[in-house]
């Protein structure tokens, strides 16, 4: 099978999947970032660790090199017009976080309001993943609201702010 076959196919076979959507959220004293992220999953119980996959092509990854910790939020389904915001919007061309409610964290997060289940994890490490890039969280809070949540086959449409 040809390299480009098996990319296809490999690409067709995980878009066909259903796995829930985030939204990361970064902040220092002056700016906040935020963006979704479906690459992203539990990787450890004991420690809690979780791995946010960043495209190096957004300007949340380019923020998130700055800062020690990252949010993480679950999107409450009926939210979509939260995942157009986030995910299909670039903070290089707009403040997301001028077109929602938010208030500021644990460590000075930005805590989305409309998403009353997140986690707040530090970075403990950032790992080289190809087009994206792996940080490694140690969660330090968490609140947990039950969902259902928004899932990748319900916002794969949304056309990202930036292509990955
Ligand atoms: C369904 C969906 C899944 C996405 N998954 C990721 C992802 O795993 N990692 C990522 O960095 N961007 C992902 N994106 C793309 C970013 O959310 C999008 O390019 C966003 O506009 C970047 O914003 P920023 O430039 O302000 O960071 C996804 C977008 C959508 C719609």
């Amino acid at each position: 099978m040809a390299g480009d076959d098996v990319a296809q196919t490999f690409l067709k076979l995980l878009g066909s999947l259903d796995y829930p959507v985030f939204i990361v959220t970064a902040a220092d004293e002056e700016r906040r970032e935020g963006c979704i992220i479906g690459f992203a999953t539990q990787t450890s119980f004991d420690p809690p660790r979780f791995l946010a996959g960043l495209s190096r092509a957004n300007r949340t990854f380019r923020f998130a090199a700055e800062v020690d910790a990252l949010a993480v939020h679950l999107v409450p389904e009926g939210a979509e017009w939260l995942v157009e915001l986030f995910g299909g919007e670039t903070g290089d061309e707009i403040d997301k976080f001028e077109r929602c409610a938010w208030t500021r964290g644990p460590r000075g997060l930005p805590i989305l309001d409309d998403c009353p289940t997140w986690f707040a994890g530090e970075i403990r490490s950032r790992m080289d993943l190809g087009d994206h890039v792996g940080h490694l969280l140690d969660p330090f809070e968490a609140h947990y609201v039950p969902g259902p949540f928004e899932r990748f086959q319900q916002v794969k449409d949304v056309e990202p702010g930036h292509p990955a």
